[in-house]
């Protein structure tokens, strides 16, 4: 239970990958922790590492797939009377399929937790960042976000949104002593890519680098620090978001088609 007077530093899905990472690189910061997500056991091994380096945490169980979660989550908060300094949306799910053949429940859950979620939390957050004039927020975008993905039609567009709102806040707030981050990570070597059934995809089965969960935290958390309002993680991701500018859309929609579909024999064709 958080009970000291370092600042508060809110995860979302704090159970695994960079999420797990970053609450890593807050506790090495000086900050304690809420964790949040749906398993509670991996949060409290991670509790229990975090303390190791001198951090309180407290650990929410929440499923931000559900409507209201985030209110929910937000009236929780308040009920402990804790004042949180730095909100990380990170939680996210991608799914591999064509659209036609995608599952509704999959992409309702998605749609929540990758923008709902996320926006209703910031929304519910600012207002009290901005009052005290002081407050960090980070979203969890991809490169996913430079361009459309045929396959992850839906996964791409919503970190494309995460992206497009990330940088107008960022912008609507440079007055206020609030920074909005959005971190951009390529391929990372999460539970993602089971979640999401990438194994067999281009994506993870190619010569483009897979960075480590604890680099795509140590660099997206420098970067939160320094208030930047974007970071694309790693020179190979940087260069691939950058030429998503100058490429026809249609060589873009053929790459990204080739890198998001899967091979394995359970894929439809
Ligand atoms: N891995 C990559 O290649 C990659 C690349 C670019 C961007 N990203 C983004 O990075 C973020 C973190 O992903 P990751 O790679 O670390 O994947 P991960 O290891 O699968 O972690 C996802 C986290 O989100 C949580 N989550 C999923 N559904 C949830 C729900 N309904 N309610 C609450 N929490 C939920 C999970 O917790 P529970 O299952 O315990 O609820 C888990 O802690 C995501 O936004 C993802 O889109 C990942």
């Amino acid at each position: 239970m958080v009970s000291s007077t370092r600042p508060i530093v809110l995860v979302t899905g704090a159970s695994s990958g960079i999420g797990a990472a970053l609450a890593r690189e807050a506790a090495k910061d000086g900050h304690d922790v809420v964790l949040v997500a749906r398993r509670r056991e991996p949060m409290q091994a991670l509790a229990a590492e975090l303390k190791a380096l001198g951090a309180e945490s407290t650990i929410i169980l929440a499923d931000l797939s559900k409507p209201g979660a985030a209110a929910a989550l937000m009236q929780d908060i308040e009920a402990r009377g804790i004042v949180i300094d730095t909100l990380i949306n990170n939680a996210g799910l991608g799914e591999t399929a064509r659209f036609d053949q995608s599952d509704p429940e999959r992409l309702a859950a998605m749609l929540q937790v990758n923008i709902v979620a996320l926006t209703e939390l910031t929304r519910l957050m600012l207002p009290k960042m901005v009052a005290r004039r002081r407050g960090r927020i980070m979203l969890l975008a991809s490169t996913a976000a430079f361009q459309p993905g045929p396959h992850m039609a839906v996964y791409y567009a919503s970190k494309a949104y995460v992206l497009s709102f990330g940088q107008a806040i960022a912008y609507e707030l440079r007055v206020t002593g609030v920074t909005v981050t959005t971190l951009c990570p390529g391929p990372t070597a999460t539970e993602f890519v089971e979640v999401a059934q990438m194994e067999s995809t281009g994506l993870f089965n190619s010569p483009m680098p897979v960075m480590s969960a604890a680099d795509v935290a140590r660099l997206g958390y420098a970067a939160l620090k320094a208030g930047r309002p974007v970071i694309v993680t790693g020179l190979v991701n940087k260069i691939i978001a950058m030429s998503t500018r100058f490429s026809p859309p249609s060589v873009l929609l053929a790459i990204a088609s080739h890198l998001s579909r899967r091979r394995d024999a359970a894929a439809r064709p």
